[in-house]
């Protein structure tokens, strides 16, 4: 029963608290209050409870640096195993669409995606699915895109027979499926049944006809949901954990009194997400609060194959979706890159694997939750 959308719940809901209007308004609201804690984009969290130690004569020329990755997946009853291959190792992470200024936005998200060759999530597509006039707020990401790698996302909890329609509504390469019990828990009209989210993540994985991809919105994937993912048959899992865009805060201060702020704190950061890890764990995906590139280096050191942003690309895009949007994306992604690639030459390491031999130190709460949890 989830979904950014709380689409399933409305029907149990008076019609007045989820009306498609307050369902548009969200997304909107969603976009404005995420943007609002960019400000505070150099706020400490656990990315900077990892320090490399420097090694003053291992480093490598930045031109031998590959930026590639290559994403495993295992077989699912509607496609084969395999490998993506993407050119740079991070993403532009699932966020919005169905409105017309959201519309906009994945408008100038998507020819930024396409002008850089990043990879793009859309935001829940759910809302398409239920009103075919919200469709081409989604259908827009192919259009400006039509040969990129483009992931369409799904809440857990909707019918199976959505995960198809789901993909052919972008021409998706890959399903993202969220799960996001915290966020429902401070959402005035979110779920509080979550009994059925393994079963539901099963079925939309078997009628998926592209891989999916399983991801947090920020609250972390422990070991034992990685091993649930893993025994279920999901290949490839995005930890989204605590640190960036804070869907608890988001969500408290969509209510009147903020019920839920208790709360805050909870869940784990990625690179906690990433540490606690179990061997048998689906290919690791990391986001959920990554400021610069040398975050995502981190993220890729503790066992990411690839990192998702989304509040901060956001930011370049902007809150209306205006024209402009793309080209402030595009500078700040060829930027991003030059930096990652410089930040692997510093750290000795030519491809991303490389990146799993450099010395680390943890600190903090990072630090403790290691220590807690026996991992060295
Ligand atoms: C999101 N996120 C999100 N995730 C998801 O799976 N489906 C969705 O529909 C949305 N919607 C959404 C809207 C907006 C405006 C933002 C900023 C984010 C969550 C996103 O994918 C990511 O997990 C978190 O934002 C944490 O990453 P950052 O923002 O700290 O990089």
């Amino acid at each position: 029963h989830s979904d950014l959308d709380s689409d399933q719940v409305s029907a149990a809901l008076p019609p007045a608290l989820e009306t498609d209007g307050s369902r548009a308004a969200r997304k909107d609201e969603h976009v404005d209050l995420a943007l609002g804690q960019q400000g505070d984009g150099a706020a400490h969290n656990e990315f900077d409870d990892l320090d490399f130690v420097h090694q003053a004569l291992d480093g490598v020329d930045a031109e031998r640096v590959d930026l590639g990755v290559g994403i495993a997946f295992g077989a699912g009853p509607q496609h084969a195993a395999g490998e993506w291959h993407w050119e740079t190792p991070f993403y532009v992470n699932g966020m919005t669409g169905g409105t017309d200024r959201t519309t906009r936005i994945n408008r100038e998200l998507a020819i930024a995606a396409r002008e850089t060759g990043l990879p793009m999530a859309s935001g829940s597509v759910s809302v398409a699915l239920d009103d075919p006039n919200a469709a081409r707020g989604f259908a827009v990401i192919r259009a400006e895109n039509p040969d990129g790698f483009v992931m369409a996302n799904l809440g857990v909890g909707r019918p199976a027979s959505d995960a198809p329609r789901a993909v052919e509504l972008l021409g998706a390469n890959a399903l993202q499926i969220h799960v996001n019990a915290v966020q429902e828990t401070a959402m005035p009209e979110g779920s509080r049944d979550f009994s059925s989210w393994i079963s539901s993540v099963e079925q939309l994985a078997a009628a998926s006809p592209v891989p999916v991809v399983v991801k947090e919105v920020g609250f972390g994937l422990s070991r034992s949901a990685l091993r649930h993912l893993s025994d279920i048959g999901v290949g490839i899992a995005d930890v989204g954990g605590r640190g960036g865009t804070d869907f608890l805060r988001i969500e408290n201060a969509r209510r009147s009194a903020g019920e839920y702020a208790m709360l805050a704190g909870f869940g784990q950061s990625a690179l906690a997400s990433l540490l606690d890890a179990p061997r048998n764990a689906p290919t690791l995906l990391a986001s959920g609060g990554v400021r610069t590139p040398f975050d995502v280096v981190k993220a890729l050191a503790a066992g990411a194959q690839a990192v998702g942003v989304a509040g901060a690309f956001l930011a370049a895009i902007g809150s209306d979706g205006a024209s402009g949007g793309a080209e402030r994306l595009i500078a700040l992604v060829d930027d991003w890159k030059l930096r990652t690639r410089a930040v692997y030459a510093l750290l000795g390491a030519v491809t991303r694997d490389d990146l799993l031999a450099t010395d680390v130190i943890l600190r903090g709460r990072l630090r403790e939750f290691c220590a807690d949890r026996g991992v060295n």
